[in-house]
C-alpha cells in the first residue's frame, strides 16, 4: 500500500550497474520508477555501484557499466529538474549507516534471505558483501527517509528487512527513521524473453534496450514460435511475439494486433511489426542517449549536483543517527 496521500511522497529507487539493460528492465523497472517524477515531493534515483561490486569484480567493467546506466536513465527520461540522480559511492554515508545497522542485524535475518541463496546457487562467490547486501540496501533507503520504494517482486524480502531494521533502530534509540512502504509492481507483468522464460541477462534471452541495434533485430527475429502454418490462426495469449509487442501498445492497439494474430498473421510478419514498434519507441531515446554521450561534462555535472543534493539529506540523517547511538 502506498503511504497515505497526506504524507509528502519521498520516492527512492536504486538500480545495479551490472550489465547491459534489456527491455524487461525498462518496462518492469525504469519506466514505472520514472513515472513518479514530478508527482513525489522528492524522488531519488541512484546507481547501486557498491552493490554491483558483489558480482562485478573488474574495475574497467564497473566503470563502463556505471557510465552506461547513467546514460540509459537520462535517455529514458530522467529529469534533473525534478529528481536527484547519483552514484551510491558518491555518498559515503551509505556505508557508514550500513555498519551501524549491521550491529543491530540478527544473523538469522540475513540467513533467511532468499536472494543470497539464489545468487550463490547461480555460482556467485559467497562473500561477506553478498551476505550483508540487504543491510546496505536498508541504509540506501533509510538514509533518505524515503516513504515509498517501488521495486519488483524479487526485492520484496529486502524491503521487509529494511522495515525490520528501521523499527528495531527506532525502538532501541528513539524515533529516527521513516519506516518505508514497498510498492511492489505486481501490475507490471513479467516481460518474457525471446525463449518465453522471464527476460533476464542470466538467461541470455534478452532484447537489449540500447547498444547495437543489429543485436536487437537479431533477438527479435529469433523469437521462438510454435509450428503453426503461415496463415493459420494464432493464439495471442501463447504467442511470445505478441506478448512482447503488446508492451508498446495501448488497449486499442493490443486488441487490433491480437485480432490480426487470430486472423492468421504470419509469425515472420509479426516479428517485422514488432521490430518497427521497437525502433519507433526506443529510437528517440537512442538519439537522446547519443546526445548525452557526446556531452560527458554535462552528464558529470548532473550526477555531481545530484550527489550534492543527496548528501545534504544523508548528512542530516547521519547527524541524528550519530547522536542517537552515542557517537556525538
Ligand atoms: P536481470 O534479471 O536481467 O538480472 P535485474 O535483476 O538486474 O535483471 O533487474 C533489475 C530490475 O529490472 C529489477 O527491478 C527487476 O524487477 C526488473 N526486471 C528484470 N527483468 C524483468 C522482466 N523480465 N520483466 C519485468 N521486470 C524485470
Ligand atoms: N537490490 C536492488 C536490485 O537488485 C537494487 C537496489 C539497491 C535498490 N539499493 C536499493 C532498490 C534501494 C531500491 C532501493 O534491483
Amino acid at each position: 500500500m502506498p503511504p497515505s496521500p497526506a504524507l509528502p511522497l519521498r520516492v527512492l529507487s536504486g538500480i545495479q550497474p551490472s550489465g547491459q539493460l534489456h527491455i524487461g528492465n525498462y518496462f518492469g523497472s525504469i519506466r514505472p520508477n520514472l513515472s513518479y517524477q514530478g508527482k513525489a515531493e522528492q524522488s531519488f534515483f541512484f546507481v547501486a555501484d557498491l552493490h554491483a561490486m558483489t558480482t562485478v569484480q573488474d574495475g574497467n567493467a564497473l566503470r563502463r557499466a556505471r557510465e552506461d546506466i547513467i546514460l540509459d536513465y537520462l535517455a529514458c527520461g530522467f529529469d534533473p529538474a525534478t529528481s536527484v540522480l547519483y552514484f551510491q559511492s558518491q555518498v559515503p554515508e551509505h556505508t557508514e549507516l550500513m555498519w551501524i545497522l549491521s550491529t543491530l542485524t540478527p544473523m538469522g535475518l540475513l540467513e533467511r534471505a532468499v536472494s543470497y541463496k539464489e545468487k550463490v546457487e547461480k555460482g556467485i562467490a559467497a562473500s561477506a558483501g553478498l551476505f550483508t547486501y540487504p543491510v546496505l540496501m536498508a541504509a540506501d533507503i533509510l538514509l533518505y527517509q524515503a516513504n515509498l520504494v517501488p521495486v519488483g517482486r524479487d526485492q520484496k524480502q529486502h524491503l521487509e528487512i529494511t522495515r525490520d531494521l528501521a523499527i528495531k533502530f527506532n525502538n532501541a534509540f528513539g524515533d529516527t527513521f521513516t519506516v518505508p512502504e514497498p510498492l511492489i509492481r505486481e501490475d507490471v507483468a513479467v516481460v518474457p524473453g525471446v525463449d518465453g522464460q522471464k527476460m533476464s541477462k542470466s538467461y541470455g534471452n534478452t532484447i537489449p534496450l540500447f547498444g547495437d541495434e543489429k543485436a536487437a533485430k537479431k533477438a527479435i527475429m529469433g523469437i521462438v514460435t510454435d509450428s503453426k502454418g503461415m496463415n493459420d490462426a494464432k493464439d495471442p495469449e501463447t504467442c511470445i511475439i505478441y506478448q512482447i509487442h503488446k508492451l508498446f501498445l495501448d488497449a486499442a492497439g493490443q486488441k487490433a494486433l491480437a485480432d490480426e494474430y487470430r486472423n492468421g498473421l504470419p509469425y515472420g510478419e509479426g516479428k517485422k511489426k514488432l521490430l518497427q514498434a521497437y525502433s519507433d519507441f526506443f529510437g528517440p531515446m537512442r538519439a537522446k542517449r547519443e546526445a548525452f554521450a557526446a556531452k560527458p561534462d554535462l552528464v558529470r555535472q548532473i550526477t555531481e549536483e545530484g550527489a550534492a543534493k543527496a548528501k545534504r539529506v544523508a548528512e542530516e540523517t547521519m547527524r541524528k543517527v550519530r547522536k542517537a547511538v552515542g557517537l556525538l
